[in-house]
């Protein structure tokens, strides 16, 4: 049994840091053809032949739809103060833009919820189901889907923002803009480095369109976006190695990261190959607005090498270090690393960990829920994020990812991300020991 260590005086064992754990709806929902939800891109990047590992989708993933209740009472029996899930756009509003009645009821009940077993929301409204209809016109290649979001966000936050007021607009728009268009193999699955950085563009947009919409319509709104910044290490000494590693950290973090504090995007990640960034003289105040907060997601650090022609690097699998299951590097001290350049960086507001957690997949049959490693994971990342408390960043929480395994995207389910384990054959949760572990610190006394 492991515990999580850590020094009396932390930050981490206060009652006002918040704990949390967190999903996403398409990951974990199910009732895809129900209660009036649209299809979204992954609907239908899932049937593309060979798209995912497994031939896997989201129509039933973890049935969270029809198992809410039971799902809410695991939350709140492990002890959580917190739970980040997102709001799937194609569920909750119709073709012709308005409310669809059904998804608010889903949205109605988790939210009441959540607030009934005095467990604190945090919305996400984008995490990558973008409605399938707006990616028959452009999706978000489109300038106009950034707009689209923006009308999304404001039935949303009309809809719910009475009781909800911590909102992140976007989730980690790097992977939509170059999992999804440069490299992909997320939904759409485009492969056109130059659209990456259209649709980064135009996720910002949206961002900061959305964030003017939830301050109009939220009182005493804390809003802000959900970014996964990049620690990449160069292979060798070389200023090659060097250089290359650069490339891969700006596109993943400034490209992000300087627009919303009103900075231009890099020459040198714009030499990468990137063409043009398709802004608009009032573009730039937009996406500056002043968040609340920033969550970053946290997993590895990369180890990167250059390569010929553009963009000019490659990703090294180095040996001898330890990865989880999906086969990212285990490297805790990479959380405080990435944390203390970031706050040096940037002129950030209170940061919450949004997501971290490791993929371990079931050993042995019947499987065993006494997951050693990812405790151990998790334990080493709260030591590490408590030093980065003690460097100086301002971090006001942490959420677990994942509450449950769930539908891992490309991946399907072969990698299970949960503290609690999901029979998919029979919808059992069973809580692992990851899950007790946490269960015990949030248990213990906080001060
Ligand atoms: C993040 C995603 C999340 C999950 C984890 C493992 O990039 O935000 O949905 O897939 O990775």
């Amino acid at each position: 049994m492991i515990d999580i260590r850590l020094p009396d005086d932390s930050v981490l064992n206060q009652d006002d840091f918040l704990i949390g754990c967190a999903t996403a709806s398409y990951q974990i929902e199910g009732a895809a053809q129900e209660g009036g939800r649209e299809p979204s891109i992954w609907d239908e990047f899932c049937r593309k032949p060979g798209a995912i590992l497994d031939g896997g989708n989201g129509d039933v993933a973890c049935d969270h739809v029809h198992r809410m209740d039971a799902d809410l009472d695991l939350i709140r029996e492990l002890g959580f103060q917190a739970y980040r899930f997102s709001l799937a756009w194609p569920r909750l509003i119709r073709p012709d833009g308005s409310l669809n009645p059904e998804g608010a009821a889903v949205y109605n009940r988790l939210v009441d919820g959540l607030l009934a077993r005095g467990i604190q929301p945090l919305a996400t409204l984008y995490h990558w189901d973008l409605p399938q209809r707006l990616q028959e016109t452009g999706g978000w290649q489109a300038r106009d889907t950034a707009y689209r979001f923006a009308e999304y966000a404001d039935q949303a936050t009309r809809l719910l923002g009475d009781r909800i007021d911590w909102w992140a607009t976007l989730n980690e728009p790097w992977c939509s803009a170059f999992l999804g268009h440069d490299l992909g193999i997320h939904a759409p699955g485009i492969k056109d480095r130059a659209a990456a950085f259209v649709v980064a563009h135009h996720l910002l947009l949206g961002h900061g369109l959305a964030m003017a919409v939830i301050r109009e319509t939220v009182e005493g709104a804390r809003a802000g976006i959900v970014l996964n910044p990049e620690l990449a290490v160069p292979e060798t000494g070389s200023d090659e190695d060097h250089h290359a590693a650069r490339i891969v950290e700006m596109e993943r973090n400034e490209l992000f990261l300087d627009p919303l504090f009103g900075r231009p995007v890099p020459e040198a990640l714009l030499a990468s190959g990137a063409g043009d960034i398709p802004a608009r003289p009032e573009d730039a105040e937009i996406i500056a607005a002043p968040m609340d907060f920033i969550g970053f997601n946290y997993y590895t650090r990369s180890t990167v090498a250059a390569a010929p022609g553009k963009p000019g690097y490659k990703f090294i699998k180095k040996p001898g270090v330890p990865r989880t299951d999906i086969g990212w590097e285990v490297y805790p001290d990479g959380l405080r690393i990435v944390l203390d350049r970031l706050s040096e960086g940037w002129p950030l507001p209170p940061v919450y960990i949004t997501e971290n957690g490791a993929a371990y997949n079931d050993p042995g049959d019947p499987p065993d829920v006494d997951d050693t490693a990812r405790q151990e994971y998790i334990a080493s990342h709260l030591a590490a994020l408590d030093a980065a408390v003690r460097d100086g960043v301002d971090v006001r929480g942490w959420f677990c990812w994942s509450l449950m395994d769930n539908f891992e995207w490309a991946e399907g389910y072969s990698q299970r991300f949960g503290i609690v384990r999901v029979d998919y054959e029979t919808q059992q949760r069973t809580p692992r020991g990851s899950a007790r572990m946490l269960q015990r610190f949030l248990a213990a006394e906080r001060v």
